[in-house]
């Protein structure tokens, strides 16, 4: 008799996307992502607004992805959530939802780290393109930006963070200053496009180890604009896309260096990127670049690079095969490192 597939649902909701995921074996057959405009005049996401928003996608998201994948519900074997980190309010919708089919369902829970879900995103459809054990990975994202040893696929450990803001952050911290829409980060990247990035120069932050710290460069960003426009107005109109190109090559330069640093005193030569920020055009091509320099570089396709649930299925996927399970009573983290 023919095995039937593992289909697992994945449930996203920590941020401001409310994301369902099928996934058969680890390929995708729905990967379904339904955003939030009710942001966008507030300049960043309310984390009020955000869990009703999430109260009313979830249940069409969910029978979305399970229609997309042309399976019912009763076909699923197990289901992955985001337990944390992110925003409480969100989290619990998506946890509670998770929850109550699984049990009505009777089928197992599984409770996913969003941060070890990013990374395991290189994993979704095959294991054939992924990067090979032990590899470093840059997790870059709104909320984050780590540099985590990746020894197996449930063994991570974070050799560096952020001190202060994450890179996703800075970016859309610019891209205020510049007056553009939440979340800045694709807009700079569209307008560095066109711009000289070695136009501007800003100082180089100081952060331990393999640690970053970007709170200082939003500042010299936002002193550099203040004080071109007091002599001409129109600077930063007519600099538009210098400034963002220059803030734009900062950023990648400070993330580039301290993942070679980590590689080099790890000896581990396979480099894996993730997390929003790695949908961004200068960081892709220069990981690109280190591929001269004999590194395995592995970036993932732009649908698993933001916020999604086929990648907490995947890390659901991993746990099931281990027998891995969640129980009811576990709530969610607001806050919850990698590893614990
Ligand atoms: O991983 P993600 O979707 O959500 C979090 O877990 O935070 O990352 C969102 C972040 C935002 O800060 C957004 O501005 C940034 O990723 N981002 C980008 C680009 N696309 C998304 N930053 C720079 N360039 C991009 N192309
Ligand atoms: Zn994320």
């Amino acid at each position: 008799m023919e095995r039937q597939p593992v289909y697992i649902l994945g449930i996203e909701s920590s941020c401001d996307d409310t994301a369902a995921a099928v996934l058969a074996d680890g390929k995708m057959l729905a990967n379904v992502v339904a955003g939030q405009e009710v942001h966008r005049n507030w300049g960043g996401v309310v984390p009020e607004l955000a869990s009703r928003a999430h109260q009313q996608h979830i249940v069409p998201v969910v029978d979305e992805a399970l229609r997309q994948a042309k399976i019912s519900k009763q076909d699923l074997h197990a289901i992955a959530y985001t337990r944390g980190p992110g925003l409480l309010g969100s989290l619990l919708v998506g946890g509670s939802f998770a929850k109550g089919l699984a049990q009505g369902l009777n089928i197992p829970l599984i409770e996913v780290n969003h941060m070890q879900a990013h990374i395991l995103a290189h994993f979704i459809d095959g294991e054939q393109a992924a990067p090979h054990f032990p590899f470093l990975c840059l997790t870059v994202s709104g909320g984050h930006t780590q540099i985590v040893r990746v020894n197996s696929p449930l063994e991570m450990e974070v050799l560096g963070e952020t001190r202060d803001d994450a890179a996703g952050e800075a970016f859309d911290k610019v891209a205020k200053v510049l007056g553009l829409p939440y979340p800045g980060g694709p807009m700079v990247d569209q307008l560095a496009q066109l711009g000289n990035p070695h136009r501007f120069q800003f100082p180089e932050p100081k952060a331990d180890g393999f640690d970053f710290s970007f709170s200082g460069l939003k500042t010299s960003f936002l002193y550099l604009v203040r004080d071109e426009m007091k002599k001409d107005a129109t600077f930063m109109e007519k600099n538009m896309n210098d400034l963002c190109a220059s803030v734009q090559h900062t950023i990648v330069q400070i993330l580039i260096k301290k993942l070679l640093a980590a590689a080099k005193a790890t000896h581990i030569h396979t480099l894996a990127l993730a997390g929003g920020v790695s949908a961004n055009k200068g960081l892709r091509s220069a990981m690109e670049d280190l591929k001269e320099k004999g590194y395995q570089v592995h970036i993932p396709p732009f649908a698993y690079c933001t916020d999604n649930a086929a990648m907490i299925a995947i890390t659901g996927l991993f746990k099931f095969k281990e027998g891995i399970f969640a129980s009811n009573d576990e709530g969610s983290l607001a806050r919850f490192p990698l590893g614990s």
